[in-house]
């Protein structure tokens, strides 16, 4: 049988209209642009307007890398969207994408590793296409976390923002796609964590949606060391290094955490894309919001070698190789 790789074809992504920025928030809440940015890099973030659900940006971001792919929404069988934000406790908001864009065949569903969703919804979709199941996938990360937030509290309201990212992968046989392709995903998750970065709500347990909680310092002490292990075992898996690759693009939650990665593990910082100061942290979109700001502005090429990681709430982290 001929081994089967993930090769990408697109990426598209979608920032909702309203931008509330630093300035705005200070003039609310006891806090200031100095200190956003100081701690965090982030200048502004976006807003989803009212009634614009998680799904609505997830399929503009959808129809976006569908049309860099060149490709019609019936080419895709598989959908596997990454929220922790969905429309509704159910059906998945991956079924609402699925039936908005026309798709009427194949799977469609909603998985939640939180920040580190995308990356996990990657390396899904990539096993399901390499088993032979599926031809193509969407693998979509969108978020309205504007809408789990404590706006009074300014300890986590600055640092979250809306917005959805989607990348469209195909199965081609090994020997066509040469090094193209998703090369290594690396997953993993640690319950023991998931009170410092949770939701005080949920249909089980409160019958309320609940908002945001995290004990941020925790947060950040445990992220450098979970982010460079996973990579670790991304560059253990396959011998690539960080003078190999060519591109590292992070969840973006917080340039500290980001840079500190990176010094860690002596990726160039020419190498690093940072897009987290124009819509702070979207979790699961935060990635491909990223990875289309690099293709679109020239940086990721065909042929490149792009290392992305995630840390969030779970505690759950992982890394991918992808080679464009
Ligand atoms: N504006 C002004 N002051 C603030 C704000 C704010 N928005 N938020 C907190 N403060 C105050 C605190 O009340 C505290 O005041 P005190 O000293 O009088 O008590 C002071 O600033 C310092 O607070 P710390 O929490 O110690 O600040 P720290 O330097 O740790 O920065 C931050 C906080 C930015 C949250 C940091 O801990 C962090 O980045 N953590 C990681 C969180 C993260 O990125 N989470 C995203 C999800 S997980 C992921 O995606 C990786």
């Amino acid at each position: 049988m001929n081994a089967i790789r993930s090769v990408v074809r697109g990426i598209g992504s979608y920032l909702p209209e309203k931008v509330v920025t630093n300035a705005e928030l200070s003039r609310r809440l006891d806090t200031s642009d100095e200190w956003i940015v100081q701690r965090t890099g982030i200048c502004q973030r976006h807003v989803a307007a009212d009634g614009q659900a998680t799904s609505a940006l997830a399929r503009i971001a959808a129809e976006r890398a569908l049309a860099d792919a060149g490709l019609g929404a019936d080419a895709i069988d598989l959908i596997v969207l990454a929220t922790a934000t969905p429309d509704q406790t159910f059906p998945a908001t991956a079924a609402t994408v699925q039936a908005e864009l026309g798709i009427v065949r194949g799977a469609a569903f909603d998985l939640q590793a939180v920040c580190s969703g995308f990356v996990f919804a990657l390396a899904t979709a990539d096993a399901h296409l390499r088993t032979g199941m599926f031809k193509r996938a969407l693998v979509i990360g969108a978020e309205t976390f504007s809408r789990i937030l404590d706006w009074e509290d300014r300890t986590t309201c600055v640092l979250f923002g809306d917005g959805a990212g989607a990348m469209v992968i195909e199965a081609v046989p090994a020997d066509e796609a040469g090094a193209r392709g998703v090369v290594t995903t690396h997953l993993r998750s640690d319950g023991r964590h998931r009170f410092k970065l949770y939701v005080d709500g949920g249909p089980s347990s409160t019958q309320t949606v609940g908002h945001l909680r995290m004990e941020g310092r925790e947060v950040f002490r445990h992220a450098v060391g979970m982010i460079t292990d996973v990579i670790e075992d991304a560059f253990a898996a396959t011998g690539e290094s960080a003078e190999s690759i060519d591109w590292f693009v992070p969840h973006q939650a917080n340039r500290r955490i980001i840079d500190a990665s990176a010094q860690k593990l002596n990726i160039a910082p020419e190498k690093v894309v940072t897009t987290v100061d124009r819509h702070g942290n979207t979790s699961a979109a935060s990635i491909p919001l990223a990875l289309d700001v690099a293709r679109k502005d020239g940086r990721i090429k065909d042929g490149d070698l792009v290392l992305l990681e995630a840390m969030g709430g779970g505690f759950t982290w992982a890394s991918a190789l992808v080679r464009w």
